[in-house]
């Protein structure tokens, strides 16, 4: 196991039960939502109809959105690193009826056979806390020609403005675009890359960009996670952006 794999999952069996706590109230919304100013699926319309599909949460946590996905027809897996967010999901899953495999494990590499699902998708998962140019080829493989792959996640204009000394977001760039490392914060471990890094990352894995949804809370927007930026800087600057592929057929 890689040292951020480790990391990230001795972070999350740590904070698991007061972040489960914490978000409860956001997370476990019938209507499944994005981000962090919880912008409704209905409304962004990201994954289109489920029904019938096979669809992967990579990087599922308590599974809030893996069930609320598997009400409406898609027959769900979700897999995770940590042991503490698929106790609380095995728990959610049991409680609502419905069927989802769980799976422990990391994404950046499986166990699912090639081709194997229709979507792969993660709000804030698997995307954010696993390495990139591990986990994009990985979604590339297990997805079938023509699959979506779609993932929320920081912008890297959120994390040039993160200043590590005072956890804080502010109005200027105090990190390195290029050269960009990993954030390591409070013992997890958080990736992103240059916009061009991306873009050639996904062609190189057979994907295509279909759309790169730029998260504009609206002014009244509520959250539970508060420390993450504030709602006014999110409303100058994307600070959540919500990546759309296509796997070539
Ligand atoms: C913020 S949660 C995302 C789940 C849910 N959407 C939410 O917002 O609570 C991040 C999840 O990613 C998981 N994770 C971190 N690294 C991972 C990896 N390499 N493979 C799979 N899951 C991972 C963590 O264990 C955690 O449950």
């Amino acid at each position: 196991m890689s040292d951020h794999v480790a990391k990230n999952r001795e972070y999350w069996d740590r904070i698991s039960r007061d972040y489960q706590r914490e978000h409860d109230v956001q997370l476990g919304k019938v209507e499944p939502t994005w981000g962090v100013w919880a912008i409704q699926e209905r409304e962004l319309d990201i994954l289109g109809d489920v029904s019938g599909k096979d669809v992967l949460e990579f990087g599922c946590g308590g599974a809030q959105w893996s069930v609320a996905l598997a009400k409406r027809g898609a027959r769900m897996t979700g897999i995770d690193l940590s042991e503490e967010q698929l106790r609380h999901a095995r728990g959610i899953v049991a409680s609502e009826g419905v069927e989802v495999t769980l799976v422990h494990g990391s994404a950046e590499a499986t166990p699912f056979a090639d081709a194997s699902f229709d979507i792969v998708f993660c709000d804030h998962g698997a995307m954010t806390f696993a390495d990139p140019r591990r986990t994009v080829p990985e979604a590339a493989r297990v997805l079938r020609p023509g699959g979506l792959f779609a993932f929320s996640m920081a912008t890297p204009f959120l994390d040039l403005c993160y200043d590590a000394a005072t956890q804080a977001v502010g109005d200027r760039l105090v990190r390195d675009y290029f050269d960009m490392k990993p954030i390591e914060d409070d013992g997890a471990v958080a990736f992103q890359l240059p916009y061009g890094e991306w873009i050639r990352l996904f062609r190189r894995s057979g994907l295509v960009v279909e759309d790169l949804v730029e998260i504009r809370p609206p002014a009244d927007a509520k959250t539970t996670y508060e420390g993450y930026a504030p709602l006014e800087w999110a409303r100058r600057w994307p600070a959540e952006h919500i990546w759309k592929l296509r796997r070539e057929r």
